[in-house]
């Protein structure tokens, strides 16, 4: 393993905005050699900061979107038998050749191709917290070592160089201790209004202040409405802003007139479920009567 990035530093991208303790926790994980786990509410930006500190450092990404069922050996490899059994049995296409070698059976996983890559790359778990809770316990050899044994080769796979490895999680589940204890962790804070204009000004640069400022007061007077289900966040926001744009929405449309509070266009954007426009509904039409 080579330490080749020793003095690399993430500053952030010119798409993505990082706060500065973000960008020291990125930086803390690479001088500890340990895995980032970043949690935060679901479009917080944790996908997209592996794909920019990828780009950012020059080096390729490989991720691994995990999924209920995903179990810790598809990172490794797989043996693919029923292939050999049914190569097996078709048998002489070249002389049954391949089906002797075991090797042309079994299939590389991320971990294997983050491990065996000619340079350092970016090796992103999206999601963990989806798979059953046995799932982060089975990779910490893995990680911490940077090696796997497969059985089926007898051979010993070992990183030739140890990627930055990058976990998500959307708090689902709890993470088991052990596994905790060998990452670094950060957590992304949902946006202040500050960090969020800059956020919006990547995706839509030169909106009109009036616009945005208007929108923002609506989006977090939407998301700090107590007893809400699903709070709207930085994509839904950016999606919204869209939308108005696209649609050519007035300006007038979002401001709150002296006498009329209105629920926002285009509102299905933000709130996705039909309790949360009904209690929205409900607590415009109490401002409305209460003038
Ligand atoms: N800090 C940020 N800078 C720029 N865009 C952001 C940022 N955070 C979120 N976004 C936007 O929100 C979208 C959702 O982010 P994503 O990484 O998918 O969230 P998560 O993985 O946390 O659910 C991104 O595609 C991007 O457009
Ligand atoms: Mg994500």
């Amino acid at each position: 393993m080579t330490h080749q990035n020793e003095t690399m530093k993430f500053k952030g991208t010119k798409n993505y905005v990082a706060t500065q303790d973000l960008m020291l926790s990125v930086n803390a994980a690479i001088t500890l050699k340990r895995p980032l786990l970043i949690k935060g509410e679901p479009g917080t930006g944790k996908t997209m900061l592996a794909e920019e500190v990828a780009d950012a450092l020059n080096m390729p990404l490989l991720q691994w979107h995990i999924k209920s069922t995903t179990k810790a050996q598809q990172g490794l490899y797989e043996y693919d038998a029923v292939s050999r059994l049914r190569d097996s049995q078709l048998a002489d296409v070249d002389g049954g050749e391949r089906v002797k070698n075991i090797h042309n059976y079994i299939v590389k996983g991320v971990l294997w191709q983050a491990f065996s890559a000619q340079e350092q790359v970016v090796l992103l778990i999206d999601e963990i917290d989806k798979a059953d809770i046995e799932f982060p316990n089975d990779l910490l050899r893995e990680i911490d070592r940077m090696e796997f044994y497969v059985y089926e080769t007898r051979e010993l796979i070992q990183a030739r160089h140890r990627p930055l490895v990058f976990i998500t999680s959307n708090n689902e589940k709890e993470l088991p201790d052990a596994f905790l204890r060998r990452c670094f962790f950060h957590y992304i804070k949902f946006p202040d209004a500050q960090t969020m204009k800059s956020i919006v000004d990547v995706h839509f640069p030169g909106l009109k202040q009036e616009l945005l400022t208007a929108a923002m007061k609506t989006f977090y007077d939407v998301r700090n409405l107590p007893g809400l289900k699903k709070k709207p966040s930085t994509s839904e926001l950016l999606d919204w802003l869209k939308l108005l744009l696209a649609e050519d929405i007035p300006l007038s449309a979002l401001q709150t007139q002296e006498d009329k509070v209105a629920v926002p266009p285009l509102v299905g954007a933000l709130l996705k479920n039909e309790q949360d426009v009904t209690l929205f509904e409900k607590l415009v039409f109490m401002q409305r009567h209460n003038r």
